[in-house]
């Protein structure tokens, strides 16, 4: 478990999630001194001698927290519903890396008429506890493709039917002629804290707590 009992180790992933973290733990008033981007360090020291970030893959943020290696996280509901958030409280909707997950298939795809035949479906995705959940809601039968990234890709070399993935401005769709059929959900990153963390740094746990709250205009 964590190292320093006064230590805050707060997981991040690095992209849209840190960028958008930064004004928050600003308003807790910490700031980050090393730009993941630029520096390889895996832990990042703050203005804050006992605050620290962990820069992580954004799937595994529930991980370090689950198992205590973070005290906190910043994570996307989309991740939370893939993975699971057993163990963990989440006080906060952050409001923050807001986008949608969809289901997008090839503008020459009649998504409408396979779904009113009966059709099974290919469905490629990274998420397929969502991918699997919607479908069975609706009725639809159909095999899902785990992919790791690139989805658009397979729809378009015949891997697939359809994909489920994040959309956000719709770029990337466009892009690869692929059009959204349905919105399954809409997205934004949540604050996760360790449980036994919780009990045992309470008062500055709370305080991070607190201040991201205030910051996105929310009851804590
Ligand atoms: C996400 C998603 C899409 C893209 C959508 O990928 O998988 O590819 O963003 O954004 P847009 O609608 O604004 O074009 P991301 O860059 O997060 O990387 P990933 O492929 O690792 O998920």
């Amino acid at each position: 478990m964590g190292s320093d009992r006064k230590m805050i180790t707060l997981a991040l992933s690095k992209g849209r999630i840190f960028e958008e973290t930064l004004p928050l733990l600003r308003a807790a008033g910490i700031e980050v001194l090393e730009d993941p981007d630029k520096s390889r360090k895996l832990i990042l020291p703050t203005s804050q001698n006992d605050v620290r970030v962990l820069v992580v893959r954004a799937t595994d943020v529930p991980t370090y927290v689950q198992y205590g290696g973070a005290d906190l996280g910043i994570t996307g509901k989309d991740t939370l519903l893939e993975h699971g958030s057993q163990g963990l409280y989440q006080p906060l909707d952050l409001r923050i890396a807001k986008c949608r997950i969809s289901v997008a298939v090839r503008t020459d795809f009649d998504y409408v008429s396979a779904v009113r035949q009966g059709s099974r479906l290919t469905v490629a995705t990274k998420y397929v506890a969502i991918a699997r959940d919607f479908f069975a809601a609706k009725g639809v039968h159909v095999d899902l493709i785990k992919l790791y990234g690139s989805m658009e890709l397979a729809p378009l070399v015949g891997l697939a039917d359809a994909i489920v993935d994040l959309v956000s401005t719709g770029n990337t769709l466009k892009a690869n002629h692929l059009v959204e059929v349905e919105h399954i959900m809409d997205i934004s990153s949540r604050l996760v804290v360790n449980q036994a963390a919780l009990k045992l740094k309470q008062a500055p746990i709370r305080r991070i707590i607190e201040a991201f709250a205030s910051a996105v205009g929310q009851e804590s």
